[in-house]
């Protein structure tokens, strides 16, 4: 039977690396997705077929799980995709956390790899618990989501640190007589991940949340070592592996180092830059006007931001794309690697609404070229069509790679007010001479300009 439960882990192991690699085109990432569950049904299915296990308990919480995903994957908006991803990073550091105690529990007597090995597993899988729990409060605004600074927090953070490792070492030199060390350890633990998450801003808690990802598949092939099964090593260390790489992505985007994103207090620094003064005249448009420039425009690209995600404004939109098509305009999307709040947001988006794949345009792809386009109409984007990002030193994105919206012949932008973004800072944009504010929620703008091409 060992056998074959091995086989099955390389064929579930197999398919977890190909899923994972369709996963990186939109066109190929449902079956990628697909793929991956398969992969881990094999794996859970190969997993009980291991000896000795209780099923009683096995069946209530698969029950309870099951129950809690279906209504999770119902009820939960795509807007709050990342705080409910941060919740599932926590549950799984959480999990890894007791695998390691309750092994350690019933067998004190373990050896120096096993014990460092429960160790690992309790750390990491405590840090990413609270670390992650601290990050859905503050993205879902339950805690405030500045950046809490203070005098001498790295100093405090690195005692903490200093202590856990001290606690590590003396517990597997003797783990048989180490429980209060290691109870000592779990909330040293649990306070570290507290402490290392407050002083990041709320803006980049996305980034926070892919860091805790890759935390909670190290803690996973932690506890794989612990309990010596095979396929949660390999899974674990997956997630881990692709949670750093994206990570990585995501500091390239905004032009940011990982320790920039982490010990910089950006939250705090971008109040204090307040930015949501005005820096001029805007020029506003309705709808009617909108549209008779979009009915004479050769090629237009449409850029979307968070604020297509919130007024669902993507059916619309694909809508709109199809009608300016048929009346002979060249049609693209520019995408933006961190527009929205997760990676990929507008591609899933998109994707929904049935916009063709061929459309879609990455941002090196389309900013040599966006200077002949007619008009670029920037659906709720913000701070990745600031041009204050290219020029501008002093302005907390300085550095990050934008959509150069403002180089198109004509630029709409489309959002409700003149808030700022996510950054918390005025855009120059709204201000330049090409610039047409259509103000109002997205979809219904949208669809009072496909109501106009249709009449
Ligand atoms: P933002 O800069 O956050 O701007 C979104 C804009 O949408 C707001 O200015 C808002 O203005 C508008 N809006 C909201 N609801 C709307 C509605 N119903 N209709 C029309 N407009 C609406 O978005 P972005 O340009 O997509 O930038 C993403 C931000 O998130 C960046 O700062 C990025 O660094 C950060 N971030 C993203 C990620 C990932 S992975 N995506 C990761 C880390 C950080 P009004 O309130 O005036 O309408």
């Amino acid at each position: 039977m060992e056998f074959w439960i091995n086989i099955a882990y390389i064929v579930a192991t197999a398919l977890f690396i190909f899923g994972l690699k369709m996963l990186s085109s939109p066109a190929t990432a449902r079956k990628g997705n697909f793929i991956s569950s398969l992969g881990m049904l094999i794996a859970v299915v190969a997993a009980l077929l291991t000896q000795g296990l209780s099923f009683k308990l096995i069946i209530i919480a698969a029950l309870v799980g099951g129950t809690l995903g279906i209504l999770a994957a119902r009820l939960v908006a795509m807007t709050a995709m990342p705080e409910m991803v941060a919740l599932l990073n926590g549950s799984g550091g959480i999990a890894s956390l007791f695998v390691g105690w309750s092994v350690y529990h019933f067998t004190p007597e373990a050896d120096l790899l096993t014990s460092i090995t429960i160790f690992l597993s309790v750390l990491i899988g405590g840090v990413t618990f609270t670390g992650s729990i601290m990050a859905w409060g503050k993205l879902s605004e339950k805690l405030p989501s500045k950046a809490i600074l203070y005098t001498g927090q790295q100093i405090v953070n690195s005692l903490i640190l200093i202590g856990i490792i001290v606690c590590g070492v003396l517990f597997c030199m003797n783990p048989a007589d180490g429980y209060t060390i290691f109870i000592v350890s779990v909330v040293l633990a649990l306070i570290l991940g507290i402490l290392v998450v407050i002083p990041i801003g709320g803006a980049d808690m996305p980034v926070v949340i892919s860091l805790l990802n890759s935390y909670s598949g190290l803690a996973a092939c932690a506890a794989g070592f612990v309990i010596q099964n095979n396929i949660l090593i390999v899974a674990g260390s997956l997630v881990g592996a692709s949670g750093i790489i994206l990570t990585q992505i995501m500091c390239k985007a905004m032009n940011r180092s990982l320790s920039n994103v982490l010990f910089s207090g950006f939250g705090a620094v971008t109040k204090k830059a307040g930015g949501s003064e005005q820096q001029g005249e805007v020029k506003p448009i309705v709808v009617e006007d909108a549209y008779l420039i979009l009915e004479a425009a050769q090629s237009v690209v449409f850029i979307p931001g968070y604020g297509m995600a919130v007024a669902q404004a993507q059916h619309a939109v694909r809508e709109l794309a199809e009608l300016l098509e048929e009346n002979g305009a060249e049609v693209n999307f520019a995408i933006h690697p961190v527009a929205g709040r997760m990676p990929g947001h507008m591609n899933v988006l998109l994707a929904e609404a049935s916009v063709p794949y061929d459309q879609l345009v990455e941002m090196d792809a389309i900013n040599p070229v966006i200077e002949t386009y007619d008009v670029a109409v920037v659906i709720g984007a913000n701070d990745v069509v600031n041009p204050a990002a290219r020029h501008d030193e002093a302005s907390p994105i300085y550095g990050m790679p934008i959509i150069n919206a403002d180089k198109a012949k004509t630029v709409f932008v489309l959002k409700r007010s003149m808030n700022a973004g996510f950054a918390g800072i005025q855009n120059e944009l709204f201000f330049y001479d090409n610039t047409r504010m259509l103000f109002g929620d997205a979809k219904s703008s949208i669809q009072g300009l496909v109501a106009e091409f249709k009449g």
